[in-house]
């Protein structure tokens, strides 16, 4: 039994496998196209596991893909490698539509390929699971309930736009040609291992090193942030137990603004690792908005706790706390991640703000 999973040197991806190695011995391959996302960095504790096998590739390359199922015959596929960050959509969508939607696509018929030549028991038992986003349904007004899985799907940026093409592809590899599918879409993650792209690990990493912590806009868009754990053991409980063909909803019922966040961060960080300058959130900047920029988004995450036992094992206080602790341990990681093209993609994204 081997499990194959895409996307697992990046943020969720990585801290599914160390997650799933935890666990179970059951073997992981891990194919991963290494883009400035993917971090092998992340996944050194595994060095000479033979559980975990690291394939190099991208979900585009069908022949690499066909002889990556042959050979290893995995009874389930995790989709986690997408282009993620959203103002690099904004920028740049061609990337997004290439391995989102085209990579997804491929990635599909590669397993349905491997799963049509499957004995009747390993048929039924195979499984394809989607990881998407909560970003599919598109902005909710403040009092408007939160998104169900029967949310109508409506996109507002390339990667959402993206994301909702790959859930469709999904869902109609299901009903046309049965393949075993599931989908989970989750809320915003956070936690170890996150690129610093992103609000949280950014805001962190600014910090530390006395510079500006941009917030866009008024900052009081809403986001459900979920500690990255919570979401890999809710992917394990749908891989396990999930109806196939169904979608579930993942989220912390923690929506908070953009502006607590950084506050709550900027807090730990006076506690945790004080400055000489005084409170960190003298460094906070209001910038230009994100283009198109999302208001609110909220999981109602009914489904999967009514039907899979789920539950978040974390508060946002507790997972706050190790996420900021985490980064005060690893300077290193931080230091690597930093290159040359992650100092470019500084200047695109905040200089014109
Ligand atoms: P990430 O950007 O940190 O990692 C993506 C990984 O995919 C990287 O390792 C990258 O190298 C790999 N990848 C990219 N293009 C590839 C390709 N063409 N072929 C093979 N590998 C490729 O992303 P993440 O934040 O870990 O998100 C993982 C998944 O979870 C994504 O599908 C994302 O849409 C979804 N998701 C993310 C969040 C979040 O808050 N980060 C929330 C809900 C859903
Ligand atoms: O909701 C799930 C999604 O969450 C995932 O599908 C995406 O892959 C993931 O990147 C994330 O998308 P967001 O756009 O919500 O995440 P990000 O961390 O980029 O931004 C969170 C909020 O913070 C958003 O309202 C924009 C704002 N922000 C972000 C950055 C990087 C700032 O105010 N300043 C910043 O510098």
């Amino acid at each position: 039994m081997t499990i194959l999973i895409t996307g697992g040197a990046g943020f969720i991806g990585s801290n599914f496998v160390l997650d799933w190695l935890a666990q179970s011995d059951e073997p992981v391959v891990n194919f991963d196209a290494l883009t400035y996302a993917g971090n092998l960095q992340n996944l050194a504790s595994l060095q000479g596991d033979a559980r975990h096998v690291f394939v190099q590739g991208d979900i585009g390359d069908r022949a690499l893909l066909d002889r990556l199922f042959a050979e290893r015959r995995p009874r389930a596929v995790l989709h986690f490698a997408a282009e993620s960050h959203v103002d690099r959509s904004i920028y740049g969508p061609g990337a997004f539509i290439k391995t989102n939607v085209e990579g997804t696509f491929t990635l599909l018929e590669a397993a349905r390929a491997h799963w049509n030549g499957l004995d009747d028991a390993a048929k039924a038992a195979f499984r394809f699971h989607h990881v998407s986003t909560d970003e599919v349904y598109g902005s909710l007004a403040p009092d408007a309930p939160a998104f169900t899985e029967t949310h109508p799907y409506e996109p507002n940026s390339p990667y959402s736009a993206s994301k909702a093409a790959s859930d469709h592809l999904v869902r109609a590899w299901h009903h046309t040609y049965g393949l075993p599918v599931l989908t989970t879409n989750c809320s915003n993650n956070y936690g170890p291992y996150h690129f610093p792209e992103k609000l949280i690990p950014l805001m962190i990493v600014n910090a530390l090193a006395g510079k500006p912590l941009p917030i866009y806009g008024d900052g009081l868009q809403v986001r459900d942030w979920l500690y990255v754990g919570d979401h890999c053991s809710a992917i394990r409980a749908v891989l396990a137990r999930g109806r196939v063909g169904e979608v579930y909803n993942i989220g912390g019922w923690n929506e908070m603004p953009n502006r607590d966040i950084v506050h709550r961060v900027c807090a730990l960080l006076d506690e945790l690792r004080p400055s000489a300058e005084g409170p960190y959130t003298r460094l906070i900047t209001f910038v230009k908005d994100r283009p198109g920029h999302d208001r609110r988004y909220a999981i109602d995450a009914r489904k999967i706790e009514r039907e899979l036992s789920w539950r978040p094992a974390e508060t946002f206080d507790s997972g706050i706390r190790k996420t900021v602790q985490w980064y005060l341990d690893h300077a290193d990681w931080v230091a690597n991640v930093q290159s040359g093209g992650y100092r470019d993609w500084l200047a695109t994204n905040y200089s014109a703000r």
